[in-house]
Parts: structure tokens; C-alpha cells; sequence
């Protein structure tokens, strides 16, 4: 597969995020449109990459199927629920246990950020959620939506979908470059539910069981799922079960019901998080309410979870898993990181000239990380949004023209951060 990503039309959100069909037999037709293939009008959905040819040539080399092939045997198949069980922890293990993964995230967490995140401490990562049935029909969604580089493992590749068939003709395309296919059982969003996916799922429970066994029984790399709670417990706890006992070989839970979407106002439950834990025997991985490293402590002693799922503070500090923390979250026994968000755009950057993708990615990036820089200097940030053509030499001399405006904003560390949680286990 070829993996480099060709200066063409970007329809992720216009195709994600709009009112599309994933099923032509389950949905309802009138909602289906096709997927039109006009030049973008925004140049933010051109790539990053128009006068990179070199890079693309390195990216591709790199990134060969050769060199990134997994071989595993099939590791679910009709096997009894304790071999599953074994199969599905010695996987997580040759995997290294990672404890520290990047969050799927629509637009922002593509390669050029996952690569930036596992720089900083992250040990695996999601894609950004792909649809199963765009990817299946169009090549160039293909090509431009999932990149990946042999240096981008362990990597759950996430779709949403609706029909099993479907599903498993668009994981097939993916497996040899991924650990684990991920099946989106969590987008609370209104075009989840008009697409019928995500956390709509969770009103038809035997249609998600026929989306896991599908691919735990036809794939060669293992599935994991991403699921909200339920507001009763019992009933999250039967569904984490049902999808373990449907051959689900890792669950991530964001402890957060399908209608409690501002991640902002409503706190993680990490109590249910725990429950559903003490009721699996796969790995199980917790989501929501991290914020710095000791959130990560107190998440994994507090559930007794394999490891945690960040999203929205990554995308402010993407150095969070290196024990990084905001101003926001300073205390006495932290001090200046000698890092700052800057320091991390400039390395976000150089890995988009090497991997490219759409600039209204970067943009997104730009304003996420440095967002506190721009409240100190709001013209700066006008200065972007004025600009509907973005450049390498633009971004790079804006982080130079803070600087010269003598903005900066430390991220901080405590001594204790790196040490905190080890390779096997939480630190005493
Ligand atoms: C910009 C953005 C895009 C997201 N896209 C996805 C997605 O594609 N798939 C998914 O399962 N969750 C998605 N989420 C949800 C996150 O993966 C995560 O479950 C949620 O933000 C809670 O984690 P947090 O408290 O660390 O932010 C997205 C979140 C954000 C902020």
C-alpha cells in the first residue's frame, strides 16, 4: 500500500462530519449523498506537501509495506474465551504494555501529531476515527486520511461503521500496518447518529456484537472498541462483557455517557471505569480527566487500568506523557521544563514536512497549541487568521515573532514525573 498522500481534494470532514450513510441497508436512504469530488474551495484542505517531493520520496520509502508488515498468527478465530483471553494479553505484552496512548481525534491526531506525541512520552497511539464505508469505496480518502510510518507502532487503527461486511473490507486494507482495529463505539456527536455509529450503537447492542465477532473472527490482528458509559452501571458492565465474550481483545472506557459531551463540564467516571475493569479479563484502558501526570497516577491506581487514553490536554501539551504540565496546573514542587509550547509547535512542524497532511490540520494545531500565546498577543493570532494560505516559512516566523514579542509560557515539571510510573507498574 502506498502510503503517501497525493495533493488532492480533502472531504474529511466534509465526509465524516456530514449527514452520510454507512450503510446503504440500514440507514435511511434519503439521508445518503455521494461524495462529490470537487477541487477543495479552502485551501486549508490542501496538503502541506506541494513542494515536498523529496520528503514524500524519504516517507514512502520509509514507510513500505516491507518494512512495516505484521505477521502475527490469527490471533481470534474460534478459540474458547480463556485461550482468547491468554491471546489477547500476549498480545498487549509483545506490544510492551504501553500505559501512555494518544486518543483517535478527528483532524488531530494524524501522523505528524502521533509522531510528535510518541517523541514526548507516548508509548501508543489512535488514529483519527475513518469511516468504514468511504474507506472502502474511495482511494483517495484512502490515501490522504491514513498515513503511517514504520516509527508509528504500537498504532490502533479506528473506524466507525454499521455493517459488518464493510467493516472487515475496510480493516483488511489496514492490518498489516496496525497492533489493533478499533471500532468506534463512542461518537456522541448529532451526524453519529444520523450516520448511525459511535455511541448510537449502543441502542442496538447485537448490531456492535456482529461488528466485533466479524473481525475477531476474520482478521489477523486483533479488535478493540472505544465505549462510552452507560448511565447505569449494570448495564455498562453487561456491554463490556458482551463485546469481551464477542472477541473484543482490548476496551477502551471513556467514563463519560453518550449525552454528557462537554468534556469540560462533565467529569470522567472513573468509578464505572473500574467496575468494568474488575469485570474483564482482556486489558482494559481508561479515558477522561487527564490532565498532567499525576491525573495518569491516580487514573490507573484509582481504576486499576492498563493504561490511559488523553485527547483534549494532548492537544495543548502534547508533551504531557513526558511529565510536562501547564501553567495552569503548576504547583510548588514543579519547576520550568526548559520546554514550551513553541518549542513543541517547531517540532510538530518538522515532522508535517516530512509526513505531510492537510493544512487545516496544522491550523487547528497551530491554534491549539498555541493558544495561551495568543491571548497574550492577539494580533498574532489575526495575523493567521487572515492568512488563507499557509506556509512552512509563515509558521515558522510566527513562533519567531512571539518570541521576539517576549512571549513565553514555560511548560513545568516535577522531578518526580518520569520516575512516577515504570515500565511494570505504578511506582510505591
Ligand atoms: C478534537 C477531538 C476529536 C475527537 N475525535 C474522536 C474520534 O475520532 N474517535 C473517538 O473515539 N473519539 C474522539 N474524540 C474523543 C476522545 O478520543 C476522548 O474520548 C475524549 O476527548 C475524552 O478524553 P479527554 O478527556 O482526554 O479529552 C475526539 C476528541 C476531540 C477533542
Amino acid at each position: 500500500m502506498n502510503f503517501k498522500p497525493k495533493p488532492l481534494f480533502h472531504l474529511y470532514l466534509k465526509t465524516i462530519y456530514s449527514p452520510l450513510s454507512i450503510s446503504k441497508h440500514i440507514m435511511d436512504p434519503t439521508l445518503t449523498r455521494t461524495i462529490h469530488s470537487d477541487p477543495p474551495q479552502d485551501r486549508d484542505d490542501l496538503l502541506c506537501s506541494d513542494n515536498n517531493d523529496r520528503h514524500q520520496q524519504e516517507v514512502q520509502e520509509s514507510s513500505s509495506p516491507e518494512t512495516t508488515l505484521v505477521s502475527l498468527e490469527s490471533p481470534n478465530g474460534y478459540l474458547s474465551g480463556e485461550a482468547r483471553v491468554e491471546r489477547a494479553w500476549a498480545h498487549w505484552s509483545k506490544l510492551g504494555r504501553p500505559k501512555f496512548i494518544v486518543a483517535p481525534m478527528v483532524d488531530n491526531s494524524e501522523l505528524p501529531f502521533r509522531m510528535l506525541c510518541r517523541k514526548y512520552g507516548a508509548e501508543a497511539a489512535y488514529t483519527p476515527m475513518l469511516h468504514s464505508r468511504i474507506f472502502t469505496e474511495t482511494e483517495k480518502y484512502r490515501s490522504e486520511e491514513f498515513t503511517t510510518c514504520k516509527e508509528d507502532r504500537p498504532l490502533f487503527v479506528q473506524f466507525c461503521a454499521n455493517d459488518p461486511d464493510i467493516l472487515l473490507d475496510a480493516a483488511r486494507r489496514v492490518e498489516p500496518y496496525c497492533d489493533y482495529v478499533d471500532i468506534n463505539l463512542g461518537c456522541p456527536q448529532r451526524i453519529a447518529r444520523r450516520g448511525y455509529y459511535g455511541a448510537f450503537l449502543m441502542d442496538n447492542l447485537p448490531l456492535v456484537k456482529s461488528l466485533v465477532e466479524k473481525l475477531a473472527l476474520n482478521l489477523n490482528v486483533p479488535v478493540s472498541c472505544k465505549i462510552r458509559v452507560f448511565p447505569n452501571l449494570q448495564d455498562t458492565i453487561n456491554y463490556a462483557k458482551m463485546l469481551e465474550d464477542a472477541g473484543c481483545s482490548l476496551l477502551a472506557v471513556h467514563g463519560r455517557t453518550r449525552d454528557e459531551k462537554d468534556g469540560k463540564k462533565y467529569r470522567a467516571d472513573w468509578s464505572a471505569i473500574k467496575a468494568v475493569k474488575n469485570a474483564l479479563r482482556i486489558p482494559v484502558l481508561a479515558n477522561g480527566n487527564i490532565r498532567h501526570m499525576d491525573d495518569v497516577q491516580s487514573c490507573l491506581e484509582q481504576t486499576g487500568c492498563d493504561g490511559v487514553l488523553s485527547a483534549e490536554t494532548l492537544l495543548e501539551n502534547p508533551a504531557l506523557f513526558a511529565g510536562f504540565r501547564a501553567a495552569e496546573w503548576v504547583e510548588e514542587s514543579t519547576k520550568d521544563g526548559n520546554l514550551d509550547q513553541a518549542d513543541l509547535l517547531v517540532d510538530y512542524l518538522k515532522f508535517c514536512e516530512k509526513y505531510p497532511v492537510p493544512w487545516r490540520m496544522i491550523r487547528s494545531h497551530v491554534h491549539k497549541m498555541l493558544g495561551d500565546w495568543f491571548r497574550i498577543q492577539p494580533s498574532v493570532r489575526e495575523d493567521l487568521n487572515a492568512q488563507n494560505r499557509l506556509t512552512f516559512e509563515f509558521l515558522y516566523s510566527l513562533v519567531d515573532r512571539l518570541r521576539e514579542l517576549g512571549v513565553r509560557i514555560p511548560l513545568y515539571k516535577k522531578d518526580t514525573d518520569e520516575a512516577k510510573i515504570s515500565a511494570d507498574g505504578l511506582a510505591s
